[in-house]
């Protein structure tokens, strides 16, 4: 009951404003968002890097309605880019095609990623794509198997509650591209994604297992323990090498099991978002989790 109308509210402008003047809101966002700014991404990059953990960092935005607002995305991450560099610090980055213009076409948005690719393939930095609701899943598939094409610093999400997903793991799989496998954060109907959490689960296994056999260099993103469980019981089982994969978890999130993962010797990544559009990212974040929203309220009213 809650999740749908806290995804349904993550859509909502009304809701975002009224959250958005809440500055305490902002404060608690800051759990699972970095800050506004690409230099509180950066410092945060120091601290986890610092840890031994790797770093891949969002720059949250939203839908290029027009073309002129994904071409400003673009220079944004064409900026953000020359900074990471000059700060010398090692991250990779993930992005969402809707805010290269996915919604002008599928044209557009391989000109605007294929400049964003050039330009981190320039200073070793690898791209990933970020999955989105199913309206862009065959989009983002194409627009991934065109980059791949020219470039080979770009990987792609993958989100297990989807009925197709099994075949654009095998076409990826094909074409050598890297994978990111989450579950899946948006609300999406029967026919298109699996609804039970033990449908998800088994999905997430099933998927898992095929990355880790016949993938490219995968990303497990997953807090569930019984998922990293089954990863760690692939890889025991079939002698993986800890190179061969990583764990990815988003910031904010089972901190202690990022750090004890890392402990054993597997590479852990952690997804650091930032900037000023955080209300949708922090939204779908409550939705996943809706005992969050007791936090969110007490910190709010505490002040
Ligand atoms: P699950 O939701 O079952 O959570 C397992 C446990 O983790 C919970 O019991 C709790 O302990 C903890 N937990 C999970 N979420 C929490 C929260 N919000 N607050 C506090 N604790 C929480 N999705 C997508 O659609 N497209 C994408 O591109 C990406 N990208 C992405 C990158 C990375 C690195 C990660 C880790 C995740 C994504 N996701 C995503 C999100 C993903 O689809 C999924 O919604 C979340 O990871 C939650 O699913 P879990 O597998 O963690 O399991």
């Amino acid at each position: 009951m809650i999740r749908p109308l806290l995804h349904f509210l993550s859509g909502s402008s009304l809701a975002k404003k009224f959250v958005l003047n809440f500055p305490l809101a902002k404060r608690v966002a800051r759990r699972y968002v970095a800050g506004e700014r690409l230099e509180d991404a950066l410092e945060v990059t120091r601290t986890l890097t610092g840890q031994g953990l790797r770093v891949a960092l969002d720059l949250l935005g939203e839908n290029a309605v027009h073309k002129s607002d994904a071409e400003k995305a673009t220079t944004d991450y064409l900026a953000m880019l020359e900074k990471i560099r000059e700060s010398g610090q090692s991250c990779y980055v993930s992005l969402k095609l809707t805010q290269l213009g996915l919604d002008q076409g599928n044209d557009v948005a391989v000109a605007n990623l294929s400049r964003i690719l050039e330009a981190a393939k320039s200073i070793g930095i690898f791209v990933r794509i970020d999955m989105e609701g199913s309206k862009y899943t065959e989009q983002t598939v194409e627009v991934f198997r065109r980059a791949r094409e020219s470039f080979d610093n770009v990987g792609i999400v993958i989100q297990a509650y989807m009925r197709r997903s099994k075949s654009d793991i095998a076409l990826i799989n094909r074409l050598g591209g890297q994978v990111r496998l989450c579950k899946g954060a948006y609300a999406e109907p029967p026919s298109v994604a699996y609804q039970s959490r033990p449908e998800v689960t088994r999905s997430m296994k099933d998927l898992m297992y095929d990355l880790m056999l016949n993938g490219h260099y995968p990303a497990i993103a997953s807090h569930d323990e019984e998922v990293i469980q089954e990863t760690l019981k692939t890889v025991k089982e079939y002698g993986i090498s800890p190179d061969k994969f990583e764990f990815q978890m988003l910031y904010g999130i089972r901190r202690e099991r990022q750090l004890e993962l890392r402990k054993l010797g597997y590479n852990v990544r952690v997804y650091v978002p930032f900037g000023s559009d955080w209300y949708p990212y922090f939204m779908r974040r409550l939705a996943e989790r809706p005992a969050n929203l007791v936090f969110f309220f007490t910190a709010l009213f505490r002040g």
